[in-house]
């Protein structure tokens, strides 16, 4: 496997169009319409219960395991329907995510990182070595971790396993990746780790990441969308938002009004 090229792209990554989410009876994601921009930040908003994981899923398809979900409306990736043209495999190849609280295997941290690539057939050690330090260094997580890469994962602090959860998503070579609240767990030094490698990873990817923290998405997203009960209330350029939000919903909660 080569290294990413950036090459500086435009356009759409996903166009998400009249999305509705049931979890049996209850309507959770409602008539949502969405563009997200290729090699952007996009930030999820909104108070708990809103429906931003939920949302987040849907672009991972990580919802089809749910049990009776119904989920109408199309999602286009590049294009093509994600539920419709594609696979789930292939999806969630292009697709990676990291997850609130940590969760590495409990394998070495090379064994964490290879661990995909193994899956896709790569078995050769040279080539999988590559691809372990490339990952963890676009991680920024090499220099801490390449004397222990034999070592258990378990016994990393806990912003260490999150910057090794980012890599064995960096591993496989998606070209987006889905974040939720990827720092409410870490302390603030780990956290300002985390969002620095969300800027610097945006080059190459297009990266979707719910936050709590209203001074995370003014600090890391290009673009931010507001959720409230399933529906979004409002998205657009998270500068604009904050400064002058158009609905006055949103207003209320990024004032801490509400939420
Ligand atoms: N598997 C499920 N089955 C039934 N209802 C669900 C399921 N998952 C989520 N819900 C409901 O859907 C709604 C949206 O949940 P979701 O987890 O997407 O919210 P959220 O905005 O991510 O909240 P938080 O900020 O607390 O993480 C909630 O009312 C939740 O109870
Ligand atoms: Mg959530």
């Amino acid at each position: 496997m080569e290294d990413k090229i950036a090459i500086p792209q435009n356009g759409n990554q996903f166009d998400i169009s009249a999305l509705n989410l049931y979890y049996g009876n209850f309507h959770a994601l409602k008539q949502i319409d969405m563009k997200i921009e290729k090699n952007k930040i996009t930030a999820l908003i909104g108070p708990s219960g809103c429906g931003k994981s939920t949302f987040l899923k849907t672009l991972n398809r990580m919802n089809d395991l749910v049990e009776n979900v119904r989920i109408e409306g199309t999602i286009r990736m590049d294009g093509r329907d994600i539920y419709r043209d594609m696979d789930s495999i292939e999806l969630r190849h292009r697709v990676g995510m990291v997850f609130q609280q940590p969760n590495p295997f409990p394998k070495s941290v090379y064994d964490n990182v290879a661990y995909g690539p193994r899956i896709h057939g790569i078995r050769r050690k040279h080539q999988l070595d590559e691809i372990v330090e490339r990952s963890l260094r676009q991680a920024a997580i090499w220099d801490e971790l390449k004397d222990r890469l034999h070592k258990s994962a378990m016994g990393l602090s806990g912003g260490q396993q999150q910057r090794l959860c980012i890599a064995r998503t960096l591993a496989v070579e998606p070209d987006i990746i889905l974040m939720d609240e990827p720092t409410s767990a870490l302390d603030p030094i780990s956290t300002s780790k985390i969002e620095d490698l969300a800027l610097e990873l945006k080059k190459n990817y297009t990266i979707i990441i719910v936050t709590h923290n209203m001074q995370q998405a003014v600090r890391v997203s290009d673009d931010t969308a507001f959720f409230l009960l399933g529906e979004v209330v409002e998205k657009g350029n998270t500068e604009k938002l904050f400064s002058l939000p158009s609905d006055s919903r949103t207003e209320d909660y990024i004032t801490g009004r509400f939420g």
